[in-house]
């Protein structure tokens, strides 16, 4: 048996993840007040609009309201370490919030019982698709109005790709809701909007039993029972490996700003959701309880203070433990490293850490030497794959604005993209270079940085193109003869692949017809 396995064994490290608005924020607090990491509500978004008035580069983000501070969050819960990583609520952030993902076991989705499935979260959900991360679904503002359950769990499965299964059950909703039945554990959890959290907890295995009128209304009590009696007929029993499998989601019911619901979810989440699971490395797959120390960098959070150029590598541990002070193998340099002040965030604080465990996040201050996707061993040389790049939405050409400034400028790009700010493209033809980003914010965000800490000036020129295709076929000459007629149109990413720059969905759709050997992909890892 592994040495660390009662310590590994007991964390749950997970991401919740929502379209804005439906309640991300609300319920992460919420957590953290049942782990007694935080004592008031309202801490998680003060914290937030402190450290975006702390930081310079982030005034950007600030005047629009917005937060794109991702970080991670742990607390101790029923003798299980739970670690919730934030994501950057703000689509233009997508790209963070996708590699964020390679970096947790789980995931909860957060989805407003009014607004039912939207854009941002499809996206997410193609993601965990891809990985076959496991999901549990918490569907938010019960308090409210909305959409008939039934109705939204069809278009959850229809719309996110995935089955459901209710583990709890809704008696009623808006001005008239009255709790929900949680079926998980046979418990009526009963709501009185005044009160605004679970007033009263009964055990109750028979909701058929005339009780269920003492506590709530006959018609009431008539719905919940056919409503109860159509899941069982409709959906399969639960079953915990087609969860952990991410073959189906279980669905839960509340309103996070009330703290209803919460509770319960966080209960059945550290029951069933997963402790670290093995991480596939190129060379072989990782087991968590590996006495060996082995881990990749997931994020670079740039310094606040634009005067040093220091940033915080987080790093997933993916087997072993962490220590302070030791060495490890930096692969991509071949050298070995030590970090004697690594730091790991108990709720909002961070502090300096002895060691970690596989499941965790540390945070190492850095002057330069990761890039995402960097791995670290005991020495093993292992390449931990899962940190794709997605073809980018918008394209503009990065020019000089400041002739006497070109070496920052060719230097703040290059850290900026290893950061992974956004993508760049080398075009082979004219050999201008192209960022690629998620949303028009980063282009900003990009322009800000270089200046405020390159001292650079960009401009930037308009560029017509559709998608960035990361190309391969198994037959050479093709592969040639594609890249000489499309000579105009080729490209080299940043670790130096081929990458055909499409401009319509028209000629991409041509350019498949017509070159039938060459496999065209949408993300950077195949
Ligand atoms: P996000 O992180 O997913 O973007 O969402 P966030 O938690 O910030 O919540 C968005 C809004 O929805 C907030 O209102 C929040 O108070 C509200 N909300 C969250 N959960 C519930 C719920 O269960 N019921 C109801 N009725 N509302 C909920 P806001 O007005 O935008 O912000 P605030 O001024 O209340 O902080």
């Amino acid at each position: 048996m592994a040495q660390y396995s009662a310590e590994i064994s007991r964390r749950r490290t997970f991401a919740i993840i929502s379209h804005p608005d439906a309640g991300k924020t609300t319920l992460t607090e919420k957590l953290l007040l049942f782990g007694g990491a935080i004592h008031v509500a309202g801490a998680v978004k003060s914290n937030k609009i402190k450290k975006t008035a702390t930081s310079d580069w982030m005034e950007i983000e600030k005047q629009r309201g917005i937060s794109v501070a991702t970080s991670v969050m742990a607390f101790d819960y029923a003798d299980h370490k739970i670690n919730i990583l934030d994501t950057p609520g703000h689509q233009d952030f997508a790209e963070d919030t996708f590699r964020t993902l390679t970096a947790v076991d789980s995931v909860i989705i957060v989805i407003d019982i009014a607004k039912g499935v939207e854009a941002q979260t499809r996206k997410l959900m193609e993601v965990c698709r891809m990985r076959k991360t496991p999901v549990i679904v918490f569907v938010n503002k019960m308090d409210r109005d909305g959409k008939d359950p039934f109705d939204l769990l069809d278009e959850i499965e229809e719309e996110l790709h995935i089955k459901v299964r209710p583990l709890s059950w809704p008696i009623d909703m808006g001005q008239r809701f009255r709790g929900v039945y949680n079926i998980y554990e046979q418990k009526l959890n009963l709501y009185t909007p005044s009160k605004q959290y679970v007033t009263e907890n009964v055990e109750f295995k028979d909701i058929n039993s005339p009780e269920l009128e003492n506590y709530i209304d006959p018609s009431q009590a008539a719905k919940l029972r056919e409503d109860v009696e159509m899941i069982e007929g409709v959906y399969p029993a639960f079953d915990v490996d087609t969860y952990l499998a991410g073959d189906i989601a279980p669905v839960f019911f509340g309103s996070a700003l009330n703290n209803f619901g919460v509770k319960e979810l966080l209960d059945c989440f550290i029951n069933i959701a997963p402790s670290p699971r093995p991480v596939q490395a190129l060379e072989r797959k990782v087991d968590p309880y590996e006495d060996n120390f082995t881990g990749f960098v997931f994020k670079i959070h740039a310094n606040m203070d634009p005067n040093h150029r220091s940033c915080i590598a987080f790093v997933k541990i993916c087997s072993g433990r962490f220590e302070r002070n030791a060495n490890y193998k930096h692969v991509r340099f071949g050298k070995m490293m030590r970090f004697s002040s690594p730091t790991a965030f108990m709720a909002q604080k961070k502090e300096v850490v002895d060691e970690a465990f596989a499941g965790d996040i540390v945070g190492l201050p850095d002057t330069g030497n990761f890039k995402i996707g960097d791995t670290l061993t005991a020495g093993e040389d292992l390449h931990f794959k899962g940190l794709p790049s997605f073809s980018p939405e918008m394209f503009k050409y990065i020019e000089n604005a400041d002739p006497m400034k070109a070496k920052q400028l060719n230097k703040g790009i290059e850290q900026l993209m290893d950061e992974g700010v956004a993508q760049l493209f080398v075009n082979q033809f004219n050999g201008r270079k192209i960022i690629g980003t998620v949303g028009q914010l980063q282009f900003e965000v990009i322009q800000y940085r270089l200046l405020h800490e390159y001292g650079a000036q960009c401009k930037w020129e308009p560029i017509s193109l559709y998608k960035a295709c990361w190309i391969e076929s198994d037959n050479q000459q093709a592969l040639d003869n594609f890249k000489r007629r499309k000579q105009q149109y080729m490209a080299l990413d940043k670790e130096g692949r081929d990458v055909y720059l499409a401009d319509s969905s028209y000629v991409l759709m041509m350019a498949q017809q017509d070159f039938p050997d060459i496999k065209f992909h949408f993300t950077s890892e195949f």
